[in-house]
């Protein structure tokens, strides 16, 4: 009905899905996903409604940040195909009506990458001021490594360059000089390449980090990157309108809000990092007040942005801006034992098991993700229910391969289970258990429960359009809440207690003698109801129950 009319604003209410070349689908049997085996199961995301699929880097890599280290911005990394395979997956994307989007990893590159060697090599290189060098580690510069278990410093001597150079991630990923006109220029080059081949934008990393420039030599007198990031975006839209940046901003929601852009326009969209975590929070309490304050607390983004929301990622489940004892009361909910916990701050699981198996509670969290305001972002796996592998090393315990169906490849791959990128999830989690063939006829699986979440999230554009009003549920355990647009408004309910409960609701009188209709069941949970002459509603909620309802 009305989506015709945010088309324009295609990201607000777009259903975005990330995934991993490499560890989707295998079509030539050489045991690494590839573009030909991703192009095959384009299907499977057009079924799901999926209209935007990220991909994680997939350029030529040593691998040693699963592709987060590049050693060619333009080119495909062999593993997975050629640039042509990469274009026909691109085109079928299109032709079945989705967008793509691609990692732009330029905070750093490779120590591998040819700019870094000849860098390193020579003081006269042209590109050794495309890194960031000292001969003495400075006193005001970046602080703190994103990857205590591995590094111990942001600054590592190089005994070829004769200096010390800069890294806020591994040792091996140097970052790149933002302030060199000459990196800022090959940035844009890098996404007017992959635009032009038709990417729709890019999922920026590391953002704050790509844009600092503290402790370098005369750091007052370079150009403040937040210009540069406008100019950025400002290059991009000239070249496609259309186009998005989605930020990994993983900072307080204040400081987050500078990445929108102040006064020219930045990121499109930004994660909401900290409602994320504060959603664990809640769900570790049974009571929704860390989430809803986290809502409430949240500024709206400027009138064309959107926050961007999800439950998992590629990386671990960072808890790093919940107060010790918070964090604490997650991981002894979540991820008790030591392997499940990472840096000290994070969990490298997925949901499912963190859950212990739990559909209603599952489920419930994932109609959360489509009804919270923000366009909600799924890693692969996620909309089948898959669960983590503990045996991998760091994050990669949620990195395995995609479970397609049952059998000794999971579908993935025909090669040997060997030369696996990563061996498939074993046990109950493993794809005997859970895969999507299984789940696609089943309609009581997570997989349909999903694929009707997201159509009635496209069908509701009040969700991602409308204003939202938090509604007194006067229950701790009960998230109540009024999406409303000019010619709508829906309710949603959700309840993160394991008990069933009714809650009464005080509507707008405007809403007085409405019908509600359930828009996600039509079974005996979802009766209808009508809001009283006086504007209140009375309506039941099943254990971890969760309802979205129409306001007719
Ligand atoms: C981002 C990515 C992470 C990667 C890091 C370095 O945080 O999400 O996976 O390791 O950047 O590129």
């Amino acid at each position: 009905m009305r989506l015709s009319r945010t088309a324009d604003l295609w990201w607000k209410n777009a259903v975005v899905y990330c995934l991993d070349v490499e560890t989707y689908q295998d079509a030539l049997g050489e045991g690494c996903g590839d573009f030909r085996g991703l192009t095959q199961r384009v299907d499977h995301l057009d079924r799901l409604g999926v209209t935007c699929i990220w991909l994680m880097p997939f350029y030529p890599s040593p691998d040693r940040d699963d592709g987060y280290d590049i050693t060619d911005f333009y080119g495909v990394d062999p593993r997975l195909g050629t640039l042509g395979d990469f274009v026909e997956f691109l085109r079928t994307a299109r032709d079945r009506g989705m967008r793509v989007i691609a990692d732009l990893v330029v905070n750093h590159t490779s120590d591998q990458h040819p700019w870094f060697k000849s860098a390193r090599a020579s003081r006269e290189s042209p590109y050794r001021d495309w890194y960031v060098w000292a001969d003495e580690p400075p006193e005001d510069g970046p602080k703190g490594v994103v990857f205590p278990d591995e590094e111990k410093s942001v600054w590592t001597y190089d005994e070829e360059a004769g200096q010390y150079y800069q890294h806020r991630f591994y040792k091996h990923q140097p970052d790149l000089n933002i302030a060199n006109p000459a990196v800022r220029d090959e940035i844009a080059r890098i996404m007017g390449f992959w635009m032009e081949l038709g990417l729709s934008g890019f999922r920026v990393d590391a953002v704050p980090f790509m844009l600092e420039t503290d402790g370098q030599a005369d750091a007052e007198k370079l150009p403040d990157p937040h210009d540069y990031l406008a100019d950025l975006r400002a290059f991009m839209d000239r070249r496609d309108g259309q186009a998005i940046l989605l930020g990994e901003v993983n900072l307080p929601y204040s400081d987050t809000m500078a990445f929108f852009g102040d006064e020219a326009p930045e990121l499109t969209m930004c994660f909401d990092f900290i409602g994320m975590q504060r959603l664990y929070l809640a769900l570790a309490r049974g009571d929704v007040r860390p989430l809803a304050g986290a809502l409430a607390e949240r500024p709206a983004p400027p009138k064309d942005g959107h926050w961007a929301t999800f439950v998992r990622n590629h990386d671990e489940l960072t808890l790093d801006k919940l107060s010790d004892d918070e964090r604490q009361e997650v991981f002894d909910a979540f991820g008790p034992k030591e392997e499940m916990q990472l840096y000290g701050r994070g969990l490298r699981r997925r949901l499912p098991p963190m859950l212990e198996g739990d559909a209603r509670r599952i489920k419930m969290v994932y109609s959360l993700l489509f009804s919270l305001p923000g366009t909600p972002v799924l890693f692969y796996g996620e909309e089948i229910g898959m669960g983590e592998d503990l045996s991998e090393k760091g994050r990669n315990a949620v990195r395995t391969p995609m479970q397609w169906r049952p059998g000794p490849g999971g579908g993935f791959s025909s090669a040997d289970p060997e030369r696996f990128p990563a061996r498939l999830v074993p046990g109950e989690y493993g794809p005997d258990h859970v895969n999507v063939a299984a789940q696609r006829g089943d309609p009581d699986s997570l997989l349909s429960w999903i694929s009707l979440l997201v159509e009635r999230y496209r069908e509701t554009p009040e969700l991602a359009w409308g204003e939202l009003t938090p509604l007194d549920s006067g229950a701790d355990t009960v998230l109540a809440q009024l999406h409303a647009a000019d010619d709508g408004a829906v309710l949603t309910l959700h309840n993160f207690a394991d008990e069933e409960i009714e809650v009464t609701l005080r509507l707008d009188r405007a809403h007085a003698r409405a019908g509600l209709i359930d828009l996600l069941s039509d079974g005996p949970a979802g009766a209808d109801a009508e809001v009283s002459p006086e504007g209140e509603a009375t309506l039941r909620l099943a254990p971890y129950g969760c309802r979205w309802m129409r306001v007719e």
